[in-house]
């Protein structure tokens, strides 16, 4: 089928990794958040979906590299399909097949690459043609961290007081500058408790009025150091914010603690390998594995000692991505 077909489409989209942090949302259902956010798409690592809209569909269905998925994420996709359905003034039931090259739900933000491609598709699917703006705005309804996907290189995602101003846009595209997240995974398992789980707690911490209040500081500080390519800048606001993000998962009631022994050594290492001169930080997603973002120069030095350290199983290798798009 050509690619605008009315009915069926592929897009492809991939992960983002945040730092400035989306943790909370003040209201769920629209997946408005507490705070804007910050992030870079990455490369390599993707997402292809295809979705398909027939006749004789008695109710959707999800596969994920070729196995149908469980209800519950069957049910997470018919709600977003039912978003873009009703913008089009469609009924038919569709088809959803994935292919993901990394492993889900490990804190590598498969959802945000999911949902970016799931909202490319669909909507082209449907026969809507809409501005990047909008499928950001639909993106953030089936993930938050989906609308920033919907764009490459570094992206911003303003907050807004409501669902019309919520979306993201981007800050500067992938060739800006080229940083490298040379990431250290240290169990590929999927999580225990999923990010949306997580948002729900995160206003039960009384630490996470705090971080909030402090969010336009540290977004202001992130927007300009990623604009004047200032690295130590860069460096500190993001593990600043990082560690606020978890600091606010550990106090919340239950405490969610992502990490294992090999996070905190992996921690410990990028910050012994700063202190002797290497550009080198952290950032952690809900999930144990940790992102450390270096410029390309270094990366092969950085991959080196984070394989080296006990516990991480694999480094992962991604360089700043593209926006999601038709394939
Ligand atoms: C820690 O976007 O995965 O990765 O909207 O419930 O799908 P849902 O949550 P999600 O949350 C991402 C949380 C994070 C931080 C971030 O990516 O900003």
């Amino acid at each position: 089928m050509s690619r605008m077909s009315l009915h069926s489409a592929t897009a492809t989209a991939s992960p983002n990794i945040a730092l400035i942090k989306y943790w909370g949302n003040r209201d769920e259902a629209l997946r408005l958040p507490s705070n804007g956010s910050i992030s870079l798409t990455l490369s390599g690592l993707t997402c292809r979906t295809s979705v398909t809209f027939e006749a004789d569909l008695p109710q959707d269905s999800l596969s994920v590299n070729g196995a149908l998925e469980p209800k519950a994420n069957t049910a997470r996709v018919s709600r977003h399909l039912d978003l873009i359905r009703a913008r089009a003034g469609l009924h038919l039931r569709a088809r959803v097949e994935s292919q993901i090259n990394f492993p889900p739900a490990a804190g590598l933000a498969s959802s945000a690459a999911a949902f970016a491609a799931l909202t490319v598709a669909a909507a082209a699917a449907a026969g809507l043609d809409l501005p990047a703006g909008e499928i950001s705005r639909l993106a953030r309804r089936g993930s938050g961290s989906a609308c920033r996907s919907v764009f490459g290189g570094y992206v911003e995602w303003q907050a807004g007081d409501d669902d019309e101003h919520s979306f993201a846009e981007p800050l500067a595209g992938p060739d800006h500058w080229h940083l490298v997240d040379v990431i250290a995974i240290v169990n590929a398992n999927p999580k225990g408790v999923g990010s949306s789980q997580g948002h729900r707690l995160a206003a039960t911490s009384p630490l996470q009025s705090a971080r909030v209040a402090d969010a336009p500081r540290r977004l202001d500080l992130c927007r300009q150091a990623i604009l004047a390519r200032e690295f130590e800048r860069l460096a500190a606001v993001s593990e600043l914010d990082s560690n606020l993000m978890h600091a606010v998962m550990l106090t919340s009631q239950p405490p969610l603690l992502y990490w294992l022994p090999a996070t905190l050594a992996v921690m410990q290492a990028v910050v012994q390998m700063r202190a002797s001169g290497s550009p080198v930080f952290y950032t952690i997603d809900a999930g144990p594995n940790v992102h450390c973002l270096t410029p390309v120069e270094s990366h092969v030095a950085v991959a080196d000692q984070i394989r080296a350290v006990e516990g991480v199983s694999q480094v992962l290798i991604a360089h700043p991505g593209g926006s999601a798009a038709l394939a």
